[in-house]
């Protein structure tokens, strides 16, 4: 198969047997009684049918109609998997769950062990559902989320991607082009019914027949949610769309869902630094010892002055490398994007940090060299990759869920978000602000009138949201929980006093009380609730064993 990716193939298997029924017939052919391994190998029909998957699991491809106020429009599919307590069946409850994005897969989230870890972290008898929102991975063999021309082989590879060195004039320029490009591409498509609430209709869709095959009332049934980063905003229009519905909704690490909705979110890195912080001081409280980067510093402050060091040594003397199959060069730029990315998941990626900046500042190339180096931009002959899809996911779903709410509209705008983010974070404003303020600028794909959220407004719900953030969190600061939490009432922020992206990064075992409380029972912590971690200055203090590292969530943004 070469560079095709799985993504691709499954993509041209979908359409080659039309496994979509192309109006609402109920369709009785599928025998579900294969393990299936491959998504496409299930026909998605729009009853709700449960086929074993993947040895451990349960997957369902459910049709649903692109727009579920004009059934003319058609169908496409959403592909759920379920993982089960192992408790009793009978009185199990499922738990809706996305990790993030847009563009991530909550299927491989479960694929990959966070079932294991949430039913860990939640007790109780609890069945997790994840699923892959329509457009990203499993749920694109109707048709790809992209704003590559399809049926242009030469627009089959990577977007071309300018780099964030270029000067802002023509990086903004570059977003227009490609902005206006995908706009026109996508004149035809499904583009404009992959917005936000699109997908918690798709949620509600499910959960009701969900709840019709086990008895329940599909109409008053309650529905349980736990969402992560952009996992947040759906949450929050969910809770905001359905509020007589809520059972259980849980945000950990919350978007502005407010900033979100208008494609453009310069609070997002309101707590990258702090994160930062974390690392100097825990790693300063570890020692040398433990951190590869503690030298003899005698105050964090000073580890911080050594950290700053190393990054103007780069940037006086980018490192040129000629040891790999390209010779390339290492940057400032290229240490401050895998630390930001790092400090998503500090277990893992504190030392990480750690070791890179003792070796830059030790002078040992070689091992950046040879471990370190960027992979660079995607070549330019590449093939349509499933990255590359979900990297135009998030902003065909962002700008969507913001057409006609994108606040800048011209180059000084521009040029003044991003000054305004470069000076809020020393450690992610600038490239936070060149990867992502300028996204929507010159894309216009209207989501139908029956997908268009209208904004968030004070919102009772049935059983009050929790919302949850970390103290040191690099995209998704605790101000958005707070922001957020003023808009549902008699919801609650709990603080997780650590850094990382979501709370089960390091654990608490404070938050984690909590948190089962409310499971079970629906109460809340008293406002104002702070969380310690269980370990000081965790990442450094754990066994280095990599099988225990804690997993990231996808990023948003
Ligand atoms: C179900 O399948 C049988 C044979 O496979 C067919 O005769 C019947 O018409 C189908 N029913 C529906 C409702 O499609
Ligand atoms: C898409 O889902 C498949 C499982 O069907 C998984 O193996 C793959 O890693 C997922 N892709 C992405 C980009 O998450
Ligand atoms: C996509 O590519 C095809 C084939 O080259 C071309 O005919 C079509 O005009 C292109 N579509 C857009 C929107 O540019
Ligand atoms: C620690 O300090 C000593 C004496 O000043 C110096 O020789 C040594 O290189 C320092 N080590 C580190 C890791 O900075
Ligand atoms: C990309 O995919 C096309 C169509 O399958 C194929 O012809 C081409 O060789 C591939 N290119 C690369 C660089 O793999
Ligand atoms: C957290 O809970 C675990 C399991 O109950 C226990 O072993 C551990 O001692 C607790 N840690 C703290 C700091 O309370």
């Amino acid at each position: 198969m070469g560079r095709l990716s799985s993504l691709a193939s499954t993509l041209l298997l979908a359409s080659a047997a039309s496994a979509i029924p192309t109006s609402f017939e109920r369709r009785n052919d599928t025998q579900p009684s294969d393990m299936i391994y491959d998504s496409a190998d299930l026909p998605a029909t729009q009853e709700l049918v449960w086929a074993p998957c993947w040895d451990n699991y349960e997957c369902a491809n459910l049709a649903v109609p692109w727009d579920y106020e004009d059934e003319a429009v058609g169908l496409t599919s959403v592909f759920f998997i379920k993982a089960s307590s192992g408790g009793d069946q009978s009185s199990a409850q499922d738990i809706l769950f996305n990790p993030g994005g847009p563009g991530g897969s909550g299927v491989n989230a479960i694929l990959t062990g966070f079932d294991t870890q949430i039913m860990e972290n939640f007790g109780g008898n609890y069945n997790i559902i994840s699923f892959d929102p329509r457009g990203v991975n499993n749920s694109a063999l109707v048709e790809p989320l992209t704003c590559h021309n399809m049926s242009d082989p030469d627009n089959y590879g990577q977007m071309p991607s300018p780099g964030h060195s270029i000067p802002l004039r023509e990086l903004y320029a570059h977003s227009v082009a490609i902005g206006n490009f995908c706009t026109k591409v996508n004149a035809e498509t499904h583009a404009r019914y992959h917005g936000t609430l699109a997908v918690v209709q798709d949620m509600m869709h499910f959960h009701k027949l969900n709840t019709a095959l086990k008895g329940g009332d599909p109409e008053t049934e309650p529905i349980w949610y736990y969402g992560v980063s952009y996992g947040t905003v759906i949450g929050q229009t969910l809770a905001a769309y359905y509020p007589d519905r809520v059972g259980r909704v849980i945000l950990d690490a919350n978007v502005y869902g407010v900033q979100h909705y208008e494609g453009y979110a310069p609070s997002a890195v309101d707590d990258t630094d702090q994160a930062f912080k974390f690392f100097f001081e825990y790693c300063f409280e570890a020692g040398p010892e433990k951190c590869a980067f503690a030298g003899n510093s005698t105050s964090p402050q000073e580890i911080e002055t050594r950290y700053l060091n190393v990054l103007q040594q780069l940037e006086d003397n980018p490192i040129p490398i000629s040891s790999g199959s390209l010779p390339s060069i290492y940057t400032r730029r290229d240490v401050m994007s895998s630390a930001f990315s790092a400090a998503y998941g500090p277990m893992s990626g504190f030392p990480q940090i750690a070791e890179l900046a003792a070796a830059l500042e030790s002078g040992e190339v070689s091992k950046i060299a040879g471990e370190s180096v960027p992979t660079g931009p995607y070549p330019e002959n590449a093939n349509y990759t499933e990255e590359i899809s979900s990297s135009e996911v998030l902003v065909l779903v962002t700008c969507v869920d913001a057409n006609g709410r994108f606040p800048l509209t011209n180059f000084e705008e521009y040029e003044k978000a991003v000054q305004t983010m470069t000076r809020e974070s020393v450690y992610g404003g600038e490239q936070i602000a060149k990867a992502n303020a300028a996204s929507c600028i010159g894309l216009d794909i209207a989501p139908p009138t029956s997908q268009v959220f209208p904004g968030f407004e004070n919102t009772k719900t049935a059983v009050p949201v929790l919302f949850i953030g970390t103290t040191g969190d690099p995209i998704t600061p605790l101000s958005s929980a707070f922001r957020m939490s003023a808009l549902f009432e008699g919801s609650v922020v709990l603080t997780h006093d650590t850094p990382g992206h979501g709370y089960m990064g390091i654990p608490s075992n404070c938050t984690t009380g909590y948190v089962q409380a409310y499971l079970e029972s629906g109460d809340m912590p008293p406002d104002g609730t702070i969380c310690e971690p269980d370990v000081s200055a965790a990442p450094f203090m754990q066994d280095q064993d990599p099988a225990k590292m804690v997993r990231r969530f996808a990023k948003h943004w």
